[in-house]
């Protein structure tokens, strides 16, 4: 069943094109709208909405950081992001006009289905963005979003990740056509582009060889920091947590931008720095000063490994490694940033001669608070 694999999380790490597509299968109609009937929220519910609260744990929080970035920018409605275990216990300001999101793999994580009884209490609408069918999570809320990842057996968390950003994407772009935030060609162009991301994803894997070898060679590191920007830095925070659970390496994800606010202190000769960046053909500012980043590390011995897109030039001088991905716009980079670390991640830990699937301490779902 692991299909040939040597793992879950090999195989898991390489349905992820299938899993993408799977999700978006179905969601539009034969004129392009979106339609996500089984949402089954009152139209004008969603149309009065003013704030949108997204709670989860883990990885899937991660997914929710790429949606603030996506909703805000697509909608223009007020984002916020909170692990569910921060959220319930400090008194959140929620009414019947918030809308809260609950992205879960397993549907039955005990933090995140507390947030969402408590965000009723409230009077918010509760949407769950689930992979897992009958599971709690969706059958509390008022309505669910399936990701359609298949079963995730390996404990850390890779194609429900994507399949979360997705179903994200589509919760955005099903909000502006709505509300009228935006036109309904522009929809369909971004809907297009959504639709070439299993083939982007595809190539990604496909290059990966070269990552896994830096990965063996890797085995005996000690910590690795792992550096975004916008979107790029959940992609950060997900790939230092991705090597935390598999290889038990210290690692951590930091904002571009705070480098110079505190963990340029930690780079050293030999240090190893991932750093995403975001594509060149973006935000001018947005990609120029992440560059001067990775020439800041480098100056001071930083061993730097850039994932950056297909023809990023001005990388190159400061690259102890590039890892290309694909074009693609700003936004839904994330989908075929993240896969190089997921790679990275899972090669390091087997060549330690861990088991990938059930790290120590794990558990696939946690089913108490
Ligand atoms: C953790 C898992 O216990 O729960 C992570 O090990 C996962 O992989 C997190 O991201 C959240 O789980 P779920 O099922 O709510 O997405």
């Amino acid at each position: 069943e692991k299909g040939g694999f040597r793992s879950f999380m090999d195989k898991e790490i390489h349905d992820q094109p299938q899993a993408v597509a799977d999700t978006l299968l179905g969601r539009t109609d034969t004129t392009g709208r979106l339609v996500l009937d089984e949402m089954r929220i009152d139209e004008s519910v969603l149309r009065s909405v003013d704030k949108i609260v997204v709670v989860a744990c883990g990885t899937a929080a991660y997914a929710g950081h790429v949606a603030k970035y996506a909703i805000e920018h697509w909608c223009r409605i007020p984002v916020e992001v909170e692990l569910a275990h921060e959220f319930r216990y400090r008194d959140p300001v929620v009414d019947d006009r918030t809308l809260v999101v609950a992205v879960s793999q397993s549907g039955e994580t005990m933090d995140t289905l507390m947030a969402v009884r408590h965000a009723k209490e409230q009077g918010a609408t509760t949407l769950a963005i689930v992979n897992t069918h009958g599971s709690t999570i969706p059958r509390e809320s008022d309505a669910a979003l399936y990701t359609h990842a298949g079963p995730e057996i390996a404990v850390a968390s890779t194609k429900a990740f994507l399949a979360q950003i997705t179903a994200a994407y589509l919760l955005g772009l099903y909000l502006a056509q709505l509300r009228g935030n935006k036109f309904p060609d522009e929809i369909s162009a971004i809907m297009a582009e959504l639709r070439q991301m299993p083939e982007k994803i595809q190539q990604v894997l496909d290059r990966a060889d070269r990552v896994r070898e830096i990965a063996r060679w890797m085995a005996d590191t000690q910590s690795v920091l792992f550096l975004g920007r916008h979107v790029g830095y959940p992609v950060a925070m997900e790939g230092a947590l991705k090597l935390k659970e598999l290889a038990y390496i210290h690692a951590e994800g930091f904002a571009a931008g705070e480098l110079k606010h505190g963990p340029i202190a930690l780079i050293e000769p030999g240090q190893p720095v991932f750093v995403v960046v975001p594509s060149p053909r973006g935000r001018d500012s947005l990609h120029s000063k992440i560059v001067s980043n990775i020439q800041e590390i480098r100056a001071r011995g930083a061993r730097t490994l850039v994932i950056a897109e297909d023809g990023d030039e001005a990388v190159v001088p400061y690259a102890d490694e590039v890892f290309s991905v694909p074009q693609s716009s700003t936004l839904l980079a994330p989908l075929l940033t993240v896969v190089p670390l997921q790679v990275f991640a899972a090669e390091l830990a087997t060549a330690k001669g861990l088991d990938v699937d059930q790290p120590r301490n794990l558990a696939k779902s946690v089913t108490v608070e």
